[in-house]
């Protein structure tokens, strides 16, 4: 008996030392290209193709908006705007459209607004379209001015009532320009870059 708990424990040692010399030699050759490739995939993620941003559903809902922005009388709060991306780094930005479109799906047009105007649910269906292209978009580094800034717009549509829904519909127009430049390639304005 005694015999064989000294086997087995020479041969649990055995094991050890393997997995100690062995498995990070295995883990250090393999592992450069793979991270490599897991990298360029999760930018992969976060990005649209230009093909999404057709004419026709620009027209829909720049329309769409147009019709809301005749009953927005308040001109002194902003909802889609740089604001947004105060402390979020570039690379973030697409992500952070993408939770942006979300909220204003979830929160506004899937809400009783979408029966007072034309075009709603086609408007709906597309921007849901995106975010469920975007659905592996996931963001890198820290979250906490991403979740800080996405609070701040909930709150003032909520604290604006029924106006901070016809504000978020007749802000549609920048939304759609704002999740097409941060998440299609599309070349940069000179003099439009923003520093943070
Ligand atoms: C949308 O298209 C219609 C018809 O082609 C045009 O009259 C209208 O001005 C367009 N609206 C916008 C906001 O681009």
């Amino acid at each position: 008996m005694a015999s064989l708990q000294t086997w087995t424990k020479n041969f649990l040692g055995w094991v050890f030392f393997c997995c100690c010399c062995f498995l990070p030699l295995l883990l250090t050759s393999p592992l450069p290209p793979k991270a490599a490739g897991v990298a360029s995939t999760t930018h992969h993620t976060c990005r649209l193709r230009k093909l999404n941003f057709q004419p026709y559903i620009r027209n829909r809902t720049y329309t769409l908006a147009k019709m809301a922005r005749v009953s927005d009388e308040d001109t002194d709060n902003r909802l889609i705007g740089q604001q947004l991306y105060v402390n979020v780094k570039e690379n973030n930005r697409c992500y952070m459209m993408k939770r942006i479109v979300e909220i204003v799906v979830k929160d506004v047009l899937l809400t009783e607004v979408k029966d007072q105007y034309p075009y709603a649910s086609e408007v709906v269906q597309f921007f849901a379209s995106l975010t469920s292209e975007l659905s592996k978009c996931k963001f890198s580094g820290h979250r906490e001015h991403i979740e800080k800034n996405l609070e701040e717009m909930k709150t003032k549509i909520k604290e604006l009532g029924d106006n901070g829904k016809t504000k978020a519909i007749g802000e549609l127009d920048l939304l759609f320009d704002y999740i097409e430049n941060a998440c299609t390639d599309i070349p940069k304005k000179a003099g439009n870059k923003k520093k943070n």
